[in-house]
């Protein structure tokens, strides 16, 4: 069983998703664990604690009260997990979790911990697409937590859209993702972002990637115990483990990627073919008339990788819109181990979104569709798809 041997601590704060926290602390134990259960005050009005009493076998823990077991239950209660996962998350906890705002049980015990911490998020979409719901979420993955979800489907209220906590399985398949070291050893290289070529000092071609699924699967790598490097034009935030090394034009990108020699690269980024011949030293006026933008190709940078005398992994990239015909020549043509394709005209799929819908292409052309999912979560599905193919470790 994966999570045989291990505690984990299963944090539910007040959503109308805690009725599946039962279901994930019953699929935990199921998996192996041992699990104890921290709720918030208000996910009390949500799910009886007795429910999580009877199906993990011990007590849950609501406040700070003195037991006959424990004189400080978050202090004891962190260093007993091996890892925390809050689900679901409401937009209060993790604004608490973001600054540390141990006022509750619950996020007194994650501040008390040093170990692995888990977050599924599950509200309504304005409320996960709120601006600081995004930014604290976005500094608690710069903190090193991993964001499993949340999903995109029916929500409470007969609302659709983005916000509805991970599927419990999947949160199992994340907790136990966070606790194996499957990657370990082993040197990733990820690119990720648009490539932004000048026309002049403050004028550019670029395109409209976000660096969102590069990030997710550099996140991911890092979670699972590889050294990761990864070169970006994206300020998303990254596991602090990661070495990033910052870039904006496809040259400079080309160039970073020269220095690293790593076991597995996964080119995310989507690099411009093509940039201005000439950049103009000051900054173009209209008076001047339309200017002359003649383009040059810019270095083929998958293709570099993949003709490296010691070659490693390799994973390219495509963004397509409608066939996937280009993309099946793309992934012969490059020589490359996968191609991850994605129809960015389709909804939900693609730039800028927090799910993607991709095609896998093998060498040889074959193709295997894969659902609309999290970036997350086509990461963590990718990183183990990869890893199958990766020669054991000597
Ligand atoms: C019926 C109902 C459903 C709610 N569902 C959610 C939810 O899914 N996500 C959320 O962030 N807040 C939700 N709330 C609001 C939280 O319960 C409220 O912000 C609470 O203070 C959260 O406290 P906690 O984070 O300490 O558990 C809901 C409130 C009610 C009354």
């Amino acid at each position: 069983m994966p999570l045989s041997g291990r505690r984990i601590l299963l944090g539910v704060s007040g959503g109308i998703a805690a009725y599946k926290s039962a279901y994930l602390a019953r699929r935990l134990i199921e998996a192996g664990a041992e699990v104890r259960v921290v709720m918030t005050d208000a996910a009390t009005e949500f799910l009886g604690t007795a429910t999580l009493a009877g199906i993990t076998g011990h007590p849950v823990t609501t406040d700070f009260s003195v037991t006959e077991d424990s004189v400080s239950p978050h202090t004891d209660l962190a260093r007993w997990a091996d890892l925390i996962v809050v689900a679901p998350a409401t937009t209060a906890t993790i604004a608490r979790l973001a600054v540390g705002l141990s006022d509750d049980v619950l996020v007194a015990t994650v501040t008390a911990s040093t170990q692995p911490l888990l977050i599924a998020p599950a509200m309504h979409t304005e409320m996960w697409e709120y601006a600081a719901t995004q930014r604290n979420i976005g500094q608690l993955a710069a903190d090193g937590a991993r964001i499993v979800g949340p999903a995109s489907g029916d929500l409470a209220g007969g609302d659709v859209g983005s916000g509805r906590m991970e599927e419990p399985d999947l949160i199992v398949d994340a907790v136990v993702a966070a606790l194996s070291d499957s990657l370990s050893g082993v040197s990733v290289l990820v690119t990720a972002g648009g490539t932004r070529e000048p026309i002049d000092p403050v004028r550019y071609i670029g395109n409209r990637s976000s660096g969102k699924m590069g990030h997710a699967i550099a996140n991911e790598a890092a979670a699972r115990g590889a050294k990761v490097t990864v070169v970006t034009t994206s300020s998303i935030p990254l596991d602090p483990r990661i070495e990033a090394v910052s870039v904006e034009t496809a040259q400079q990108m080309a160039e970073a990627v020269a220095t690293v020699a790593p076991d597995v690269a996964v080119m995310a980024a989507a690099v411009a073919d093509f940039r201005p011949a000439r950049v103009a030293d000051g900054k173009l006026a209209r008076t001047e008339g339309p200017p002359d933008l003649t383009l040059e190709p810019n270095p083929d940078i998958l293709q570099s990788v993949a003709e490296r005398q010691v070659r490693p992994y390799l994973v390219g990239f495509a963004a397509e819109s409608g066939s996937l015909e280009r993309a099946v020549d793309k992934a012969k043509r490059k020589g490359v181990d996968l191609l991850v394709a994605n129809d960015v005209s389709k909804p939900g799929s693609g730039f800028s979104t927090d799910t993607n819908e991709v095609t896998i292409i093998e060498a040889d052309g074959k193709t295997e569709p894969w659902p609309l999912l999290s970036k997350a979560e086509v990461a963590a599905r990718l990183w183990d798809l990869i890893e199958s193919r990766l020669p054991p470790p000597s």
